[in-house]
């Protein structure tokens, strides 16, 4: 675990292997515009939600939301024993986890799991695991509360999703209980460290991507640095104290057949401060056939493309390099 950023980012300039190419990099505007990403309070009445949510996950494929019922002091404790986590010496972090193909297994590498084949890296270290209670026994045993608490805030997240997915459901009139098993069967946790960054305008902690998953649930702090891209410009995502950032997936476009977008986001690095965001990635059993809902496709709106196994697409998806359209492209019709 000697090359994890956080270990060595102190010492030197930016390396060139992080220099991102120029119509890529975030150049000087790291805090573009103003926010304009909606937010939207989870108390409100059921009609006004079903409506708000829609409308934000058709324009901005993002939204924040506030009020959502989920204890403020899980949320910080999960903040909070990441940090720790990040803390701990590189060796306590390299026995903690191995580096393995088991998927059940946690991961801590830096940049992406394909360091040693790709042309740049990124700007961030990151901690993978799925939340199924079978795979905590391979969870961190450090810090102390980890597993506790990281438990705690993954079954209010997904929660949280499903909760969500409800209420998409309706505003595009998908059956309800749709997502509620296979389709949001792997929950996975990604825990990113974002160190201080050298020359943060030619770098990047994660380039633009869409999430290859149906819901992504955001946790992060007063620090802010992600992106979502929106009729060609970046907009940042402020951060808003004890709110969720909500991102539509991927996999959620497609069995919406285009009625929702996908968010595509990035993450910019700074200057000055550590940044840790928490994601919950609401993912699909590996065997589960995905294809646009039957009720959304029409004769006016025909399926964008054929069923598929999630494992197919995600095969794809590594083997393309994380480019989500491309991984769909051979299902295409
Ligand atoms: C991700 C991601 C955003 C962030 O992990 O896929 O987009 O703010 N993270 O760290
Ligand atoms: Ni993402």
């Amino acid at each position: 675990m000697d090359n994890l950023v956080s270990s060595w980012y102190n010492d030197q300039s930016l390396p060139e292997s992080y220099i991102f190419p120029p119509h890529e990099r975030p150049g000087k505007l790291l805090v573009p515009r103003c926010n304009t990403v909606p937010v939207i309070d989870l108390s409100d009445t059921r009609t006004n939600l079903v409506h708000q949510i829609l409308k934000a996950s058709q324009e901005f494929g993002l939204f924040q939301v506030v009020n959502h019922g989920v204890p403020p002091n899980i949320m910080s404790e999960t903040m909070s024993v990441f940090h720790k986590f990040f803390e701990l010496p590189a060796e306590d972090k390299a026995s903690l986890t191995v580096y393995t193909n088991d998927p059940k297994r946690c991961k801590l590498v830096t940049s992406t799991l394909d360091y040693d084949r790709e042309k740049i890296h990124l700007w961030r270290d990151v901690l993978r695991h799925p939340c199924h209670p079978d795979c905590i026994e391979f969870w961190p045993r450090k810090p102390l509360r980890y597993r506790e608490v990281v438990a705690a805030c993954s079954i209010e997240a997904k929660k949280l999703g499903l909760q969500i997915l409800e209420l998409l459901c309706e505003g595009i009139g998908i059956e309800h209980g749709y997502f509620e098993h296979e389709l949001t069967e792997d929950l996975l946790l990604g825990a990113n460290h974002y160190p201080p960054c050298p020359d943060p305008s030619l770098t990047l902690g994660i380039p633009k991507h869409f999430d290859p998953d149906i819901l992504t649930i955001l946790l992060q702090e007063h620090i802010g640095g992600l992106q979502v891209l929106k009729d060609g410009e970046w907009i940042g995502v402020k951060p808003i104290p004890n709110a969720f950032v909500v991102s539509i997936g991927y996999i959620l476009q497609v069995i919406s057949n285009n009625k929702l977008k996908g968010a595509e986001h990035r993450v910019v690095t700074n200057s000055s401060d550590h940044r840790i965001s928490v994601v919950f990635c609401m993912n699909p059993a590996g065997n589960s056939n995905i294809e646009p809902a039957k009720s959304v496709v029409t004769a006016t709106n025909p399926p964008l493309c054929r069923g598929f196994q999630f494992k197919e697409f995600m095969d794809n998806f590594y083997s393309m390099e994380g480019d989500a359209d491309l991984a769909l492209q051979p299902f295409k019709l």
